[in-house]
């Protein structure tokens, strides 16, 4: 395989990607949470390579990106209200919604499950590529399976280069972390995964107090085939601690330690012998999610013995950020 082509975002990349895609081939794209490698979702061929160039185990279905409620239709065999609200108050945008599937999705992409998840992204590219295609995309991040995921186009090359012809550049992700999961297909919503959109956002989309956590268990990252396998996840190499929001990491014990604080102003008070870095000048919990997966590949590189890093208190985004955060950390 060829190393990947960067094609820069112009209506004439957009015009190439969609030929591509329509043909089989993969393709990796940008979307506003992090960069995903798309294929056509109803050709196997495209699916099959998508689990091979990942080397992503064949029990984690795919979500599949679209761009028109219609598609949404086309692709469920019933669209619950609950979907209909959701979809009017985040899409497009960093929101996946489990659905119970259509008879045209193929089992590859739902790893046999009755349900498929769908998305319906923001990002101006991923939009009219997904538009100019016509096709519904299955897209996980663009990373290695296991490993962080990509938030620029180079991350995605350096990472899959190898594997891959073609990603497109559409700049930096603006939220950086995945969309938020929520699965509408049975009685009552589900938080499956959380992301930019906090659960506080979509229990008042849902006119409802709270929307219920899944269990361990049933959570999106552990297909029920391979209980606890999943956990470790958004994967540094670099040994990691997470330390609570507002305290510090202790006196360093000789070896390059880092600190990587949600504030600069939390990075300064480092005690003696770190390198000191931060998510955010002042600690606002957006743009440390945005920032995280590149400082932490940057840091990754740097070949650490340990990194410290500062965990956000789990309200809004800051569940999200805590919930990659602890896989990150966990081995
Ligand atoms: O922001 C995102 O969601 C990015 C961009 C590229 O759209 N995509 C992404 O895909 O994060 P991926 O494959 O890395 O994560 C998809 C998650 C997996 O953990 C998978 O288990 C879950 O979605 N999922 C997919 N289909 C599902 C289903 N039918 N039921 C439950 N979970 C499902
Ligand atoms: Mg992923």
């Amino acid at each position: 395989m060829p190393k990947a082509q960067i094609l820069a975002g112009t209506a004439d990349t957009v015009a190439r990607a969609s030929q591509y895609l329509r043909a089989g081939q993969l393709v990796a794209l940008p979307t506003e949470t992090v960069y995903g490698l798309a294929g056509h979702a109803l050709n196997k061929e495209a699916v099959t390579n998508i689990f091979r160039v990942k080397g992503r185990p064949l029990i984690d279905p795919l979500i599949v990106h679209i761009a028109h409620w219609e598609q949404l239709e086309a692709l469920t065999s019933a669209q619950p209200e609950a979907a209909r609200l959701l979809a009017k108050a985040f899409w497009p945008g960093p929101l996946t919604m489990i659905l119970p599937k259509a008879e045209s999705v193929p089992e590859l992409v739902t790893a046999g499950n009755p349900t498929v998840a769908l998305r319906m992204p923001a990002h101006p590219l991923a939009r009219s590529i997904l538009q100019a295609s016509g096709l519904p995309l299955a897209a996980p991040s663009a990373n290695p399976f296991g490993y962080i995921s990509p938030t620029t186009a180079q991350h995605v090359a350096d990472s899959l280069g190898e594997r891959i012809a073609w990603i497109v550049d559409g700049g930096p992700c603006e939220r950086g972390l995945e969309s938020t999961i929520v699965d509408v297909s049975g009685e009552k919503p589900r938080l499956l995964r959380p992301g930019p959109i906090p659960p506080e956002a979509i229990a008042s989309a849902l006119g409802i107090d709270s929307i219920a956590v899944a269990t361990k268990s049933e959570r999106e990252d552990i297909p029920v085939e391979a209980p606890g396998m999943l956990t470790r996840h958004y994967s540094p190499r670099t040994d990691m601690t997470l330390i609570p929001c507002g305290q510090l990491p202790p006196p360093a014990r000789g070896g390059q330690a880092a600190w990587l604080a949600l504030s600069r102003a939390s990075a300064q008070n480092a005690p003696r012998g770190y390198a000191r870095y931060w998510l955010s000048e002042t600690g606002n919990l957006d743009e440390a999610a945005a920032a995280l997966f590149s400082l932490l590949r940057k840091l990754d590189s740097q070949g650490l013995d340990h990194l410290y890093v500062e965990e956000p208190a789990k309200t809004g985004v800051g569940l999200a950020l805590a919930d990659r955060l602890q896989r990150a950390a966990s081995r």
